[in-house]
């Protein structure tokens, strides 16, 4: 079955909680190596009513990844270009349904005049980030009691700036 994407809508809420949560017990482990604390509290907020909230939030732009009637993965980024989420279930990892998610970001934040994305990435998605364009910004922070590191990646780069 092809993998398709479209704008998430409220009534993706279960769905998209249910790939959150799975894909962060199931994808993630570097981040939280086993200890049922750090996962405990990971998951904590990603309820189907706080995921109904956040897609209905006209300060977010949310996609979801549908394949047949399963949703396999979701992304979300707020309206000053930080990538909130980007998450996808095992079956469907590494099958470009990642790097769509987030170019369909891209588009919507370049669209709307967005200069660059901004991000806390996971241990575990570092290398992702990293293959599609972003940098380091920063030092590495606390999140939910786990390692995450800052990064940017500055959009329109194929541009030629002006020669003054
Ligand atoms: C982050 C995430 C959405 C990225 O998705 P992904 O499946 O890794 O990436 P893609 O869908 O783009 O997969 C295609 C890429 O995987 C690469 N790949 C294939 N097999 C691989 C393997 N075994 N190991 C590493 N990379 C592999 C391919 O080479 C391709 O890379 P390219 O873009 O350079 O051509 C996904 O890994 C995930 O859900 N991770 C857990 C949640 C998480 O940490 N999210 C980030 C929160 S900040």
């Amino acid at each position: 079955l092809q993998i398709n994407l479209r704008p998430a809508i409220e009534h993706d809420a279960p769905a998209a909680s249910k790939v959150l949560c799975r894909s962060i017990a199931e994808c993630c482990t570097e981040d939280y190596r086993n200890d049922p604390k750090l996962i405990a509290a990971w998951v904590q907020n990603k309820t189907p009513e706080t995921l109904r909230g956040w897609i209905v939030d006209e300060s977010h732009f949310s996609v979801v990844a549908v394949k047949g009637r399963e949703a396999v993965g979701f992304a979300m980024s707020s309206r000053s270009g930080e990538v909130l989420l980007c998450y996808l279930i095992l079956e469907v990892r590494f099958t470009g349904t990642g790097r769509a998610m987030l170019a369909a970001i891209e588009h919507q934040a370049s669209s709307t005049g967005i200069q660059s994305l901004y991000l806390n990435s996971t241990l575990s998605a570092h290398s992702f980030y990293s293959r599609n364009g972003f940098e380091k910004s920063g030092p590495t922070v606390l999140s939910f009691g786990m390692e995450s590191i800052p990064m940017t990646k500055p959009l329109n780069a194929g541009e030629v700036p002006y020669a003054i």
